[in-house]
C-alpha cells in the first residue's frame, strides 16, 4: 500500500464505537487464563485456537466465541482481559473507546454481575489514568435469550447505572428481531440509559428500521444491509444516525465476500455518519489499525475520507460535546501537521 497511506492510518487518532470485550481475549490470555482457572478447553495450543477461527456466518463464530469465555471467571479476569485490549488501543492510537460486554454470557455461569462490571471498570480507570484512553461501558442484551432475561439483567444492572453508559442488543439477528426487545429497552431509556443495537447485520434493513423506531437507539451497529432499503438511507444520512461498521468482521462473518466488496466507502461518500471498528478483534484478525488498512488496501479511500471516519465516531460517541471537541482539535492537528 501506498506508505503515506499507512503512516496516516498509523498515526491518525482513533474511536472505537464497536468492540466486545470477550471479543478481544487472545488466545494466548485464554490459555493462561484456563490454566490459572483450572478451566478445561478443547484445544492443545493457542495455536490450536487460531486454527479453529474459520466461520461460516455470524452463529458459526457465536458457538466458539462463547466457548472462550469460560475460561473467565474471577474480577481479575475482566480486569486483565481489559487492559490488555486498553494497551493494544494504546498501541493503535485509540483516544476513546466504548466498550460493550455480554452480562448474561457470565451471570448463566454463575458469575456475579459486580465481578464482570468491577474488573472492566477498574482497567478502564487505569487506561484513563495512565494511558490517557476515555472509555464508556455499553451493557449488551443477548438476543437470542428472551426479554424477561433481559429484564432480569437490566435489574443487575441498576446499582452499577453510573458505570453504565448504554443498553445495547447483541448476538444472533436471524429470527430475533428488535421488536422481541422493545419493552426492556423501553424501561432502560427510562432509567436514563442510551441505546444502540446490532441490526442490519446478516438481518434486513427492516431491523435497522426498527431498531430506529422502537428500541430508539442513538447509533446502529453494523447496518450495512440499509442499502436494501433506498428510504433508510435517505433517512440515515438526514439524521446523521451513526453506523459503527466492522469491516474486518464483515469479511470474516462472510456478510461481504471480499473487502473490495464492501459498502463502507460508498456509504461515507452518500454522507452517512460512518465509522471502523473492531467488533472481536482477537477472533477476525485485528484491531482498529488493521481494520482501516484492510479498508484503504481494498478501496479507494483518501487521506480525507480516512479522517472523516475518525471525526465521524467523535460525532457518534458518547461524551460530552466539549470533550468531542477536544478530540477533534486532536485529529484535525494530527492531519494538518501530517500534511504539512
Ligand atoms: N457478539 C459479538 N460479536 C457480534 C457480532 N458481530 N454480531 C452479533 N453479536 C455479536
Ligand atoms: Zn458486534
Amino acid at each position: 500500500m501506498n506508505p503515506q497511506i499507512t503512516a496516516f492510518i498509523e498515526g491518525l487518532p482513533k474511536v472505537e464505537l464497536h468492540l466486545h470485550i470477550e471479543g478481544s481475549l487472545e488466545p494466548d490470555l485464554m490459555f493462561e487464563l484456563a490454566k490459572r482457572n483450572n478451566v478445561e478447553i478443547p484445544f492443545n495450543s493457542p495455536e490450536e485456537v487460531q486454527a479453529a477461527y474459520q466461520f461460516e456466518d455470524l452463529q458459526s463464530f457465536l458457538d466458539i466465541y462463547y466457548q472462550g469465555a469460560n475460561v473467565l471467571i474471577y474480577e481479575q479476569d475482566f480486569f486483565d482481559l481489559t487492559w490488555a485490549y486498553l494497551l493494544r488501543c494504546k498501541q493503535d492510537n485509540v483516544i476513546h473507546t466504548e466498550i460493550f460486554f455480554d452480562p448474561q454470557t457470565h451471570t448463566a455461569r454463575g458469575i456475579a454481575f459486580e465481578t464482570v462490571i468491577n474488573g472492566i471498570d477498574k482497567a478502564m480507570q487505569k487506561g484513563r489514568e495512565e494511558l490517557g484512553i476515555s472509555s464508556q461501558i455499553i451493557m449488551c442484551f443477548l438476543r437470542h435469550l428472551d426479554q424477561d432475561s433481559a429484564f432480569e439483567t437490566l435489574k443487575q444492572a441498576l446499582p452499577f447505572k453510573d458505570k453504565i453508559i448504554g443498553i445495547g442488543l447483541d448476538s444472533s439477528e436471524q429470527g430475533h428481531p428488535p421488536e422481541k426487545f422493545k419493552e426492556v429497552f423501553e424501561a432502560a431509556i427510562g432509567h436514563g440509559f442510551l441505546t444502540v443495537a446490532h441490526a442490519g447485520e446478516e438481518g434486513p434493513a427492516t431491523n435497522i428500521h426498527n431498531a430506529m423506531k422502537l428500541l430508539g437507539v442513538s447509533r446502529v451497529d453494523h447496518g450495512v444491509r440499509c442499502v436494501e432499503d433506498s428510504g433508510l438511507v435517505k433517512q440515515l444520512i438526514a439524521d446523521r444516525t451513526p453506523l459503527t461498521v466492522c469491516p474486518l468482521s464483515n469479511t470474516k462473518l462472510k456478510v461481504f465476500e471480499n473487502m473490495s466488496d464492501h459498502n463502507i466507502v460508498d456509504l461515507l461518500r452518500q454522507g452517512l455518519c460512518v465509522t471502523i471498528n473492531s467488533d472481536d478483534p482477537a477472533y477476525f484478525g485485528g484491531y482498529m489499525t488493521d481494520n482501516f488498512m484492510a479498508v484503504a488496501e481494498a478501496l479507494p479511500v483518501s487521506l480525507e475520507e480516512l479522517q472523516a471516519f475518525s471525526l465521524n465516531a467523535i460525532e457518534a460517541s458518547f461524551i460530552s460535546d466539549e470533550e468531542k471537541q477536544r478530540l477533534v482539535d486532536l485529529v484535525t492537528r494530527f492531519s494538518r501537521e501530517f500534511l504539512a
